[in-house]
This record gives structure tokens, sequence and C-alpha cells, in this order.
């Protein structure tokens, strides 16, 4: 309910009377008058005034950009979330081991695809190849989705594609407030100089540096997936990494110098992520995709270290294929296609 009512004032931006959320929730007034006073102590400020009703006088999480506070909750999320996200439900956690883990404890009980578990801090955090995530409270976004998408197991792969670059949408949304192009229109404003790139196929840089890795999962019979998992873990204000990565990482706010909102961001990623996932769906392979995709590839034209357990070898990066493979270019000029499952890319100077 709390979520119904701030995405009905946040809409309306002025009085909203008590018998109009009343309706809306099918609830009654003291019970509407309680929600309000709920959402007053977690930062919102709600003005109250006899025979005009409600009025969110001050969005503390409205612009991306200011100084207000960052209400981080499954309310704020869920009164942003739109249809076409396809989320169902939303899990908040204060704390939990890991939001991969918690979507995969939840598919193997029969929970529904559509399913979104954020937490303020993760005390397992996983990354990829076994590595751990590191997860401190209350500074960054660690969230997962779990979704039963009718697609072949074979495409699993292409679910980070697209997260990726739903990423990088929800990102540019939050850093630019809309005002940049995400493609090659004509006469749109060029790219904002700390825009998201991406490095294939599952970290999201800025200026040379990561701000974002996905962990996808799946649980699958030969022919069919029962269901996914993509976990999103994105530095927003964290700034102390550990030792190994001090070089390579870097955080929202600094790359920004912004204090960005962490569930507008969430809720934009997720909004953009239930179109491309529908579209993907529709076409059965990432064609669609591939100019946006490129557009964003940071290893785009550069040379990188192919890591195939076959044997090492260095080419330019071309691209992806329908299929989400990094397309590159090997010294006698022939095109190869790399899976993310069994080899790994460097770039040849530095991270990317
Ligand atoms: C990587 O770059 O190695 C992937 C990191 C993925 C981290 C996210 S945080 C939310 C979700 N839960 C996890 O345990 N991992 C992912």
């Amino acid at each position: 309910m709390k979520a119904m009512i701030l995405e009905l004032l946040r809409r309306k931006g002025d009085f909203v009377s008590g018998q109009e959320l009343c309706e809306l929730n099918n609830v009654s007034r003291t019970a509407v008058w309680k929600a309000i006073k709920s959402l007053q102590k977690e930062g919102y400020r709600i003005e109250a005034v006899r025979n005009r009703g409600y009025r969110l006088v001050e969005d503390g999480n409205s612009a991306p950009s200011d100084k207000g506070v960052d209400i981080y909750s499954a309310n704020e999320i869920k009164s942003r979330l739109d249809e076409s996200s396809g989320i169902r439900e939303v899990v908040f956690f204060d704390s939990i081991d890991s939001t991969n883990s918690e979507c995969s404890r939840r598919a193997e009980k029969g929970e529904e695809g559509g399913l979104l578990v954020v937490s303020d801090d993760q005390s397992a955090g996983r990354g990829r190849r076994g590595r751990s995530w590191d997860s401190p409270h209350g500074s960054n976004i660690y969230f997962s989705v779990m979704i039963r998408p009718d697609i072949p197991p074979s495409s699993a792969p292409q679910l980070t594609i697209l997260m990726a670059l739903a990423v990088c949408r929800g990102m540019e949304k939050v850093l630019t407030g809309g005002a940049y192009k995400t493609g090659n229109r004509k006469g749109a404003p060029s790219r904002h100089p700390a825009s998201p790139m991406i490095k294939w196929p599952n970290d999201i840089v800025i200026n040379g540096k990561k701000a974002c890795g996905m962990l996808t999962e799946m649980s699958s019979e030969a022919d069919f997936i029962r269901y996914v998992v993509i976990g999103v873990g994105i530095n927003v204000r964290h700034r102390d990494f550990p030792e190994d990565i001090k070089d390579t990482a870097i955080c929202l706010d600094d790359a920004w110098d912004m204090k960005v909102k962490r569930s507008i961001l969430t809720a934009e990623i997720l909004n953009e992520f239930g179109v491309f996932l529908t579209k993907f769906e529709e076409e059965g392979d990432l064609g669609y995709f591939r100019p946006v995709y490129h557009d964003r590839l940071v290893n785009a034209g550069r040379r990188v270290k192919v890591l195939d357990p076959k044997g090492e070898y260095e080419a330019v990066a071309r691209g992806i294929s329908e299929k989400g493979e990094l397309l590159v270019e090997t010294e006698d000029g022939s095109i190869k296609e790399i899976n993310s499952g069994e080899v790994s890319v460097r770039g040849i100077y530095g991270y990317v």
C-alpha cells in the first residue's frame, strides 16, 4: 500500500484526497493515515491539510543528483517500477548471505519468476569464477532477479548481455536525467564523458574502471530452463576497496560527483531489463540489440588477450554475435567467436 501511495502522490505532484487514497487501496482512512505516518518516519516529507488531503512536499528521493536522503527500501523501489519491468515481487533485506543464493532458494521452493531480491549488504556475496564480492552495508547496490524464461539453456548467457545493456541505460538515465543520446541519433548531444560502458560480458566500466559486476546462474534440464538468477552488484558510494581491486574499481558517486539514489537506479535498471527481455523473447536472439551493444562495448576496436584454455592469443575485439559471443579478429584477419563460459578476455593495456 505504501508503494501505491508514494507512486500516486509523486505522479500527481499535488494534493490527493484521503478518500482517493482509501479507494485506491481499498482500506480505511485510519489505515491510510498510518501508512502516511510510517512514510514520514522513513524520511518522506508529506504534508497533510484538512479538506485537501496529502501532498509529497519534498520527495527526498526524487532528483537523482540532489543532496537528499537515499531511501533504499522495497516500497521506494516498487513505487518506481513500471508494469513492463515484469517484477511481481520485491523482497528487501537489511542483510543476507547473497541475493543470488536467496533467489535460488526461493526458486527451488517453487516461487514464480519475476522475483527481485535486494539487500543492503551481503555477508557472502559471490563473484564470478568462485571469487567473493565485497558487499559492505548501506553504500552499494546488490540485487538479483529470478526469472523463468521460455528460452533454451544455451541462450541463458545472452541474458547477461541484456542485463549489461539495461544497467548502462539505467545508469545513463540517472547520470544525465535522459539528456544524452543512447545511440547514434542525429542531433542528440554527444555522450557524457563518464558514461557507463560494457567490458564484455559481465562488467560495467566508467573511465576504464569497474563500477558493476554481474553473476548469472541457472538451473536447467537438458533442453529446458527451470530458472535463471541474474545478480548485479554496483559500487555506488563505497570507495574503500579491497587491495586487489583498488586500482581497477570505481564507485558512481566519485565517477559522477553526485549522490546517486539507489532505489531510483535499481528501478530504472529493472524497467529497462523488462522491456529488453520481452523483445528478446519475441526475437529469439540478440540481433536487434547488436548495434546498441556495440556502441557501449569498451573493448570494441581494441586489442585483447584471449585466455583460451587451448592457448592464449591476441586479437582485436569487433563486437558481438547474435548469440552474444565476442567476435575477435585474429592476426590472419579471420573472425573467431568467443564464448563467455569457456574463454575470458583481458585488455592488453590495463584492466580494459
Ligand atoms: C563479478 O564481477 O565477479 C560478479 C559480481 C556479482 C555480484 C552480485 S551482488 C548481487 C548478487 N549476489 C551475489 O552474491 N552476487 C551478485
